[in-house]
Parts: structure tokens; C-alpha cells; sequence
């Protein structure tokens, strides 16, 4: 079990009755019986309660070669943003309104595990015009269950406003994934050094505490999710909580802003040092959601394949400043604009090194996206993973493409080819089946890219807006 950290941990503890899940079906879902279920919102919706299992489409995308790229196409609401921004609701009751909220199958997920709380979660609109009403009631039921965590590790970010706000917290402990091994001690130790207690029994943790009390400290990485979840557990603990070695991705620094909007005190976010002034309540927000970057680099990356001019709406060049060098050193141009960033691509990429780093250094879920654009790039480069041990998985499809890449332990050596090859592939996580469909741009033939469920938990209709610049592809659901 990985609980460095925890020496707190005891046994003992039973698993209570789950929630169950509020639900509305979607169009995306059939049931086991394989009909349809019908909804009003496109989208994944998942379902999850003890007598239900998730059901979803077995939908693909299937790619032609495709032209240059040309248009715009406007960038959605962080995921990795939104999600946090659920979570904070958490931290004060009453009704909060979260703007610029995609229709991703997260934040169904999310969604869904706010409601097994006995919150309200009612979302409209979509791209920039989706968001979301929260309601969150006095009493909440501090539960995060095993369907849903199962299905997304990162409503691990219940635990710290759960803690934080009713002292006491039984959530799910996550698996491992596609990516290997993903540990959860540092958001543990963490809660343990704010004074809170565990108790690990039958895949479940339960935390406990009369009080949070503010503390210092120190990342052994700057987690991503840990500074997050560390946030929104300081920002009710009484006193001053300093985090070092802090995360600094700009989802936090956004995360930091809606705390503050809703009355916490919040110094350094964005920085890798962190101060927290504990207060002793917080107001409902009305807050609107960053870009995705991740999302913005999918489709410059999509120009840099098939070439052509493509204006990126809202993309934040200062957010992805190193992404950006590399494209350049591969012969991109990348032009930021009033209005997002300009990305053209003609001829062929050069091949050039890339190591993953946290922020600000070329993000893990850049990877993917760079290691196909390099597959097809005169030259030969090497890729390092410096987060995730896994992360190559889908190096294996694009081998089946005609890709020619090896990989050692967390290096990739990646030789360009001319063309990649069409072939059925399958994608195993959300950013490695952006980057499959990507590879189709690309290849001679016809690619068919499966497990469209995982690319909708973090794109809303990645076709749709790819077809409308001009590639060659559909959504086809399977018989
Ligand atoms: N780690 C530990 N112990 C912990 C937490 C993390 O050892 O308690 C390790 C991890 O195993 C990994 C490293 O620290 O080796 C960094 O992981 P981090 O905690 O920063 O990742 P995360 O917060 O779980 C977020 C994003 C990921 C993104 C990474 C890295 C969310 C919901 N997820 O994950 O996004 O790849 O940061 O930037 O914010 C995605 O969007 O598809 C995605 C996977």
C-alpha cells in the first residue's frame, strides 16, 4: 500500500453504505442490452451506483489523410482546472457558478461525485458558453466512492476540503492507471502534518481531525495534485500553512484566485512557495475557468502535422512557453496574437530532444502530441519521461503505424519516417489517444483509432473541431 508517510494508519474501519449516485442518462451510453439511452447533452455521461456499472459507447474515430489545416478554433476551459474548481465548492455552502466548463466525460465523473455528497450539479451550454451551478448544501455526506474515484484518480482532490470543512473524509483510495504506479503519500503526509489522522482498510482511507492546524510543508515533487489538494485543506486550518516546493502550474494559480474570490488568503500561488492564512469560512464563487493548455497544444500540434494556418482562440502563450520553443526548434510557427496564439506549419518537422519536467519545464501530457510530430520529423530524437513510468504505452500503436521508435526504460528514441501507415489502433488514455488521432492526419490510409471514450474525458468534441479546420474524420459508433 503506498502510505509513506502515514504512520498514523491503523485498521478497523468498515465500509459504510456508498451513496448512491444521482444520474441522467446521456446519448453517448447504452445500456447493457446495447439500446441507446437518450439525453439532451452530447458528451459522455457516466453512471455509477452499486446496482448499475459505467456503460459507455464503443465509439471510434476514423481518420483519412487530410490536407493542410486552415481556421480557427477556439480553446475550452481547462480540465485540470475545472476539476479542482468543483472540488473547492466543497469548502463553502450555498450556490456557486464555474464558467468556461467543457462537456467532458471528468467532469460528469466530477460531477457525479459532488452529487453522492448531496450536492446539487446542474451544467449547460458548451465550450465557452458551458458552466455549471453548484449547490452545495450545509451537510454534505464526506464520501467519495470506489465507482467513481475507479474511474478518475483525481477525486482524490475531495479529500482536502472534506478534511478542511467537516473534519472527516472517506474517499477511495485510486489505483494504479494507465500510467504505472501513481502513489497518493505526499497528499497523505501532508494532511497528517496538518493534523489529521488515517485509517487504510479495504481500499478506502478515512481521515479525521477536530481541526486542521496550519504547518509547513515540504513536497518531496511539486505534485500537481498534492499542492492542490493541500490548498483547499490550508485554506480553512487555523494559522499560517506554508507549502514548499510547491507545484506551479498555472491550474494552480487559477485554483489560488477562486479561493480567493471566495475569502481565503492565498500569497506565492504560481510559485513554488506557497502561504496560506487559515480563515474560518468561505463565501460561494462565481468563477471562470482558464484555458486548457493541454487542449490548445492538441490542435498546434495537429498543424504542425498536416500543416496549414490555424488561429488558436484563447490559448495562453505564457502557459506554454517551453511546448512552444520546441515547436519552433522543429519549425513551427507559433505567433502569439490578441486573440490566442497563430500556429503554421509547411514542409517537414525537424526532429529535436524533449524531456518532461513539471511547470514551467514541456509538461507529460505534451508528450504524446510531441513524440508524434517527431515520428514523422527528419532526424532522430530522443524523448524522455521524467513523471510517469508508463507513459509510453501508446508508442506500441504508433510502432503499428509505422512509426520507429524504441524505447529504454523512460527514453523513446523516435526516427522519423515520411508517412506513418493507417492502421486499427486503440488509445489507452485521455493524451495518447489525442495523439493517435493525430497520427491519422498523417497517414496513408485509413486509421481507426478506438477507445473514443477515453479522449472525451478531456476533449469535447476533438472531431468535430478538427473536421470544421479541415481534417478528414468521423466519430463512428460501433454495432
Ligand atoms: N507522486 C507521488 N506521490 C504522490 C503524488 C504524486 O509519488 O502523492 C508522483 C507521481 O507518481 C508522479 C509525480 O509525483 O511521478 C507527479 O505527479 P503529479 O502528482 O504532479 O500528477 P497528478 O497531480 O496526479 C496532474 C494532472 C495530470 C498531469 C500531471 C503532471 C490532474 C487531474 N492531472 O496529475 O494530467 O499529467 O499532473 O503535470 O491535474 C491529464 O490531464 O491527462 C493528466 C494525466
Amino acid at each position: 500500500m503506498a502510505l509513506g508517510g502515514t504512520g498514523g494508519l491503523r485498521g478497523g474501519v468498515a465500509i459504510g453504505e456508498l451513496a448512491v449516485v444521482a444520474h441522467r442518462a446521456d446519448d453517448s451510453l447504452r445500456r447493457t442490452d446495447g439500446s441507446r439511452l437518450r439525453a439532451p447533452t452530447a458528451g459522455c455521461r457516466l453512471l455509477a451506483t452499486r446496482s448499475r456499472q459505467y456503460c459507455l459507447a464503443v465509439d471510434r474515430f476514423v481518420l483519412h489523410p487530410s490536407g493542410p489545416l486552415h481556421g480557427t478554433v477556439c480553446v475550452n476551459g481547462a480540465k485540470n482546472s475545472v476539476l479542482k474548481l468543483m472540488a473547492a465548492c466543497l469548502l463553502a455552502p450555498g450556490v456557486h457558478r464555474l464558467d468556461n466548463v467543457p462537456v467532458i466525460s471528468d467532469v460528469a465523473i466530477m460531477s457525479d461525485v459532488l452529487r453522492a455528497m448531496g450536492a446539487k450539479v446542474v451544467q449547460e451550454g458548451r465550450g465557452a458558453q458551458g458552466h455549471l451551478q453548484i449547490t452545495i448544501p450545509q451537510d454534505v455526506t464526506p464520501i467519495a466512492p470506489y465507482e467513481l474515484v475507479e474511474k478518475m484518480r483525481a477525486s482524490i482532490v475531495v479529500l482536502g476540503p472534506l478534511l478542511a470543512r467537516y473534519g472527516t473524509a472517506r474517499v477511495s483510495m485510486p489505483g494504479g492507471d494507465d500510467f504505472g504506479y501513481r502513489p497518493i503519500d505526499f497528499h497523505l503526509s501532508a494532511f497528517e502534518d496538518l493534523g489529521a489522522t488515517f485509517v487504510a482498510e479495504h481500499g478506502y482511507v478515512d481521515g479525521h481531525c477536530d481541526h486542521l492546524v496550519g504547518a509547513r510543508i515540504v513536497l518531496q515533487f511539486p505534485s500537481h495534485t498534492a499542492t492542490d489538494n493541500i490548498l483547499m485543506a490550508a485554506v480553512l486550518a487555523k494559522g499560517t500553512t506554508v507549502i514548499e516546493n510547491a507545484a506551479r502550474e498555472p491550474e494552480i494559480a487559477d485554483l489560488a484566485s477562486m479561493l480567493t474570490e471566495m475569502g481565503a488568503r492565498i500569497h506565492g500561488a504560481g510559485t513554488s512557495r506557497i502561504e496560506v492564512e487559515g480563515v474560518d469560512e468561505l463565501r460561494p464563487a462565481d468563477h471562470r475557468a482558464i484555458p486548457d493548455r493541454v487542449e490548445a497544444a492538441t490542435f498546434v500540434a495537429a498543424v504542425g502535422l498536416a500543416g496549414g494556418e490555424v488561429l488558436v482562440k484563447g490559448a495562453r502563450h505564457e502557459h506554454m512557453d517551453m511546448l512552444l520553443e520546441k515547436l519552433r526548434q522543429m519549425g513551427m510557427e507559433c505567433t502569439p496574437t490578441d486573440e490566442g496564439l497563430l500556429a503554421s506549419a509547411e514542409g517537414h518537422r525537424h526532429s529535436v530532444d524533449v524531456a518532461t519536467l513539471p511547470y514551467p519545464g514541456v509538461a507529460t501530457d505534451y508528450k504524446p502530441l510531441l513524440v508524434t510530430l517527431l515520428s514523422v520529423a527528419d532526424g532522430v530524437a530522443i524523448v524522455s519521461e521524467n513523471l510517469f513510468a508508463g507513459r509510453f504505452r501508446y508508442i506500441d500503436e504508433l510502432r503499428r503505424m509505422g512509426a520507429k521508435i524504441k524505447t529504454e526504460g523512460h527514453h523513446a528514441i523516435v526516427r522519423g519516417v515520411p508517412r506513418l501507415s493507417g492502421a486499427r489502433v486503440r488509445a489507452s488514455d485521455i493524451r495518447a489517444g489525442a495523439a493517435l488521432v493525430l497520427a491519422g492526419l498523417v497517414a496513408d490510409g485509413v486509421t481507426d483509432v478506438s477507445g473514443a471514450e477515453h479522449i472525451d474525458r478531456g476533449y469535447e468534441s476533438l472531431d468535430q473541431r478538427l473536421s470544421a479546420l479541415g481534417a478528414n474524420i468521423e466519430r463512428v459508433s460501433s454495432p
